[in-house]
């Protein structure tokens, strides 16, 4: 953990957002994988983290902001769990480690929120996201949890996302670490791209880095020939010289902090002549959209600027043609560049998806697009310095989509439908970096990870 007083002062911050009420903060508990003594890898709720730091299960934060009191509450083991467990240190120890001055078990928690509830005092509390945490909330404070969900604390909302959109010092080196395991993982995955591979030998491998590195993956890994998919997740393929190898993947630090890095890298060692001019596409989008990165930039136009270089790219090589700003005004870029640019990073690889996509990535001046492609777009507000968030343009056949659009004969005067077909089983094409916003520009976190073309081409054939 970080030293006790960054908690200590991350909850003053909050502390201050709050003239009445009480906060009460969720920790996870353990989660069954197919019976209750055999549980997924325990991973703590990323806001508990922030303000109590404790990385175990059954913990509760309570902050008291009428009485400017703080609890924890959690569960005292007994000698028969230890048994199993190990030393179990006092929710006392526990509390003191991270400056709070009170701790209670578990069983008063529920008679303590109904007095504060007798008493009128309104308790503010996040949404959920796992079944067992919703049951128990529910519980606690007396709400059918079904719903729950209209009550559910903007204003804790709000001021949690301002708080941890902001990363400190300490924040930054934690994922400026995870970023060196990222290293350690893509460049051991464009060696390992080699025909006769199974994307499943390089998945398992660079999952292992991050679990002999760090907290294990961020994410689960997406390491496919198939990149056109954009979640692809799964790894059975066999790699064949000619293939274009997505291995989008990053890892946890030891506190949690996350990377997030796609690499595509031709395996067998040599971009086509064809791969090469989109990887190109996509590289320039990518390094001109960092390039604009500063604080009072809003993201939704460094997105768009991503989005005209590839229709600009697209059109040079006859895939796309006509006014071009007209054509990204449309969103028929949307046929090869269907998602958002990035979203913001840190505990979270989606950082604070959990808490509502709109509070993190959107305010009262940037209101999410419902045009097909811009709408995915998770971060579009004013860039602010502290930010840490991805560039991730890409560049995808997609058969599917494309036989719908052509059928339609969807922005027939932007898209040339004949030259499409030649990439129909092209695949796809990502790079994608993780950025912080400094006072004045920006900083590419991490190790530099092989990008440019001879670059790549090289590890690939090391
Ligand atoms: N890296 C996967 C994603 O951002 O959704
Ligand atoms: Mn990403």
């Amino acid at each position: 953990m970080f030293d006790k007083q960054v908690y200590i002062d991350r909850r003053i911050e909050l502390k201050k957002k709050f003239k009445t009420g009480l906060i009460l903060l969720l920790g996870n508990d353990e989660s069954a994988m197919n019976y209750a003594g055999n549980t997924y890898a325990f991973r703590q709720d990323s806001t508990f983290l922030y303000y109590f730091g404790l990385d175990l299960p059954n913990l509760f934060g309570v902050i008291d902001i009428d009485e400017n009191k703080e609890i924890l509450f959690g569960y005292e083991y007994s000698l028969e769990d230890i048994v199993w467990m190990g030393h179990q240190p006092k929710l006392k120890e526990l509390a003191a480690l991270i400056g709070v001055d009170n701790s209670e078990p578990f069983d008063r928690l529920e008679k303590y929120l109904k007095a504060k509830k007798n008493k009128q005092v309104k308790i503010h509390f996040l949404p959920t996201y796992r079944g067992d945490q919703t049951l128990k909330l529910a519980n606690l404070i007396g709400e059918n949890p079904y719903r729950l969900k209209s009550k559910f604390s903007k204003k804790l909302i709000e001021a949690v996302v301002a708080q941890r959109s902001i990363k400190g010092e300490e924040e930054v080196a934690e994922i400026e670490y995870a970023m060196e395991i990222a290293y350690q993982m893509h460049t051991t995955a464009m060696r390992m791209a080699k025909p006769d591979i199974v994307e499943r030998d390089i998945a398992g491998v660079i999952e292992g880095i991050s679990l002999s590195l760090g907290s294990g993956v961020s994410f689960p890994p997406i390491v496919s020939k198939n990149g056109q998919t954009l979640h692809n997740h799964f790894h059975g393929n066999v790699l064949k010289e000619g293939d274009l190898l997505v291995c989008d993947a990053g890892a946890e630090s030891l506190l949690h902090y996350a990377s997030d890095i796609t690499r595509t890298t031709p395996v067998g060692g040599k971009f086509s002549y064809k791969q090469r001019e989109i990887y190109e596409i996509v590289l320039t989008a990518q390094k001109n959209a960092i390039n604009m990165i500063k604080p009072g930039v809003k993201h939704v136009d460094v997105h768009l600027t991503a989005a005209k270089i590839i229709a600009a790219g697209l059109s040079q090589i006859g895939l796309m043609k006509g006014d071009l700003n007209a054509a990204v005004k449309a969103g028929a870029h949307a046929l090869f560049f269907p998602h958002g640019l990035g979203h913001m990073m840190g505990l979270d690889v989606h950082d604070m998806e959990n808490l509502g996509e709109n509070f993190v990535g959107y305010d009262e001046n940037t209101k999410r697009s419902d045009q097909f492609g811009l709408a995915y777009l998770r971060l579009a507000k004013e860039l602010k310095p502290g930010f840490v968030f991805t560039c991730e343009p890409g560049i995808y056949f997609i058969p599917e989509l494309i036989d719908q659009w052509k059928a339609k004969k969807k922005f027939k005067n932007f898209i040339n439908y004949d030259k499409v077909e030649e990439y129909r089983n092209f695949g796809g094409i990502r790079i994608e970096d993780n950025i912080l916003v400094t006072q004045t520009g920006y900083k590419v976190l991490g190790r530099p990870i092989p990008k440019e073309v001879a670059d790549v081409e090289a590890w690939a054939k090391s």
